[in-house]
């Protein structure tokens, strides 16, 4: 009996304990599908969309009043972005994490900053603006208002520059377009007292120099800009006024995309080195007199070689031009964690005249 006791005694024991492992092989199996399960979504990136809140960014005004219509999910639907609520609807105001400010609009008094609303502490107030420092304005009234910059330079919060080169992922085959022009410009705004202008006019007394646009009384269609520049050995891609990172669509759009070789004029050949290949373009300061830059430019169009080497850059990259106001904007929550959590522009007008 005492033995038979025992052994139910032991048999009982045994079952606990086997109980127990069950539940332990259990908690493990529980585990171990849940991390996998978590760790999937977590890669396909609809994790963290679920659990982080989507950032809202409120255009407070079009730039240049001109209005597009968003998507329900714009930033989505539009440019793949996710977890970014794009509106332009101000009664959204409270709710926004980033608002932007268009300067232009601020400036004509065609809109105006809402400091009669509540603000709440950890909403982002965004100055946007693309010109060069000289048509920006007074901007010392606009001291200790902004919490980020969004503009053409690379030290800004948003730096939204005019194009960019993308590596490609397979080697391009560019053609070049047939040339029979030397060296064409398309001016709409002339001033003689443009650095611009007195290149131009030396140039253009040693060198035949093709003139387009309002000011030359030979305005270009949209749809003629590109095939009739492209026609041309050379683009003069020469920027209204001289500033750190200040290289505009003249450079991207007009000579690259068009596919001529551009001579700049603008910031020091370093900074757009830091753009593009030094051997896609060619600079004003490289030569010591403009002579010097008319000579080299009738040689350089007869030198076939030569002169295709300044496209072969163009076999790993293209060009990407600025798109529009709403891609850049969505941009803005790809980059969101990164920006500054708490800053404020104290004197916007001296950061925007400021050259870094
Ligand atoms: C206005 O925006 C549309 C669409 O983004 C664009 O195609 C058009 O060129 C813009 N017009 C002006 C004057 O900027
Ligand atoms: C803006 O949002 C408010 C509140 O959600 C809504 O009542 C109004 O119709 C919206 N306006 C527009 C133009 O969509
Ligand atoms: C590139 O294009 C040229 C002319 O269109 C062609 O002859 C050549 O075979 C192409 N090369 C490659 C690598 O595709
Ligand atoms: C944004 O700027 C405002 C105005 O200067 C300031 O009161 C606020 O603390 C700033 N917010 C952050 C998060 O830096």
């Amino acid at each position: 009996m005492a033995v038979s006791n025992d052994a139910s005694a032991v048999s009982s024991m045994d079952f606990k304990k086997c109980r127990k492992f069950h539940v332990f092989l259990v908690l493990v199996l529980v585990f171990v599908i849940s991390y996998s399960v978590s760790y999937k979504w977590s890669i396909s990136g609809r994790w963290r969309e679920t659990v982080r809140r989507k950032v809202n960014i409120l255009i407070w005004h079009w730039p240049f009043g001109n209005i597009s219509t968003l998507q329900r999910d714009e930033c989505w639907d539009s440019y793949h972005v996710p977890g970014c609520n794009l509106v332009d609807n101000r009664s959204l105001f409270p709710q926004a994490d980033v608002v932007i400010y268009h300067n232009r609009e601020l400036q004509n008094g065609v809109s105006k900053l809402p400091l009669d609303l509540p603000r709440l502490p950890a909403q982002k107030w965004v100055w946007l603006s693309l010109e060069s420092p000289a048509h920006n304005g007074d901007l010392r009234r606009y001291g200790g208002l902004f919490n980020w910059t969004m503009t053409y330079r690379n030290d800004a919060d948003i730096s939204v520059p005019y194009g960019e080169l993308v590596p490609r992922t397979t080697k391009g085959n560019y053609t070049i377009p047939a040339k029979k022009t030397l060296v064409c410009w398309v001016v709409s705004n002339y001033q003689s007292s443009h650095k611009r202008s007195t290149v131009y006019m030396s140039l253009k007394s040693l060198i035949p120099v093709e003139v387009y646009g309002r000011w030359a009384n030979k305005p270009l269609n949209d749809d003629q800009v590109l095939p009739t520049i492209s026609q041309c050995y050379f683009y003069l891609a020469f920027e209204n006024s001289q500033h750190t990172d200040y290289i505009t669509e003249k450079l991207w759009y007009n000579a690259f995309l068009a596919g001529t070789v551009p001579v700049v004029l603008g910031p020091p050949r370093a900074n757009y080195e830091a753009y593009i290949p030094k051997d896609s373009f060619i600079h004003v300061d490289d030569f010591a007199s403009i002579t010097e830059l008319a000579t080299f430019l009738n040689e350089l169009a007869s030198d076939k070689e030569r002169y295709n080497s300044y496209f072969r850059w163009r076999s790993d990259y293209y060009v990407k031009l600025f798109h529009s106001w709403s891609e850049q904007f969505c941009q803005i929550c790809q980059i969101y964690e990164r920006l500054p959590p708490r800053k404020i522009y104290d004197d916007l007008d001296s950061w925007s005249k400021h050259e870094p």
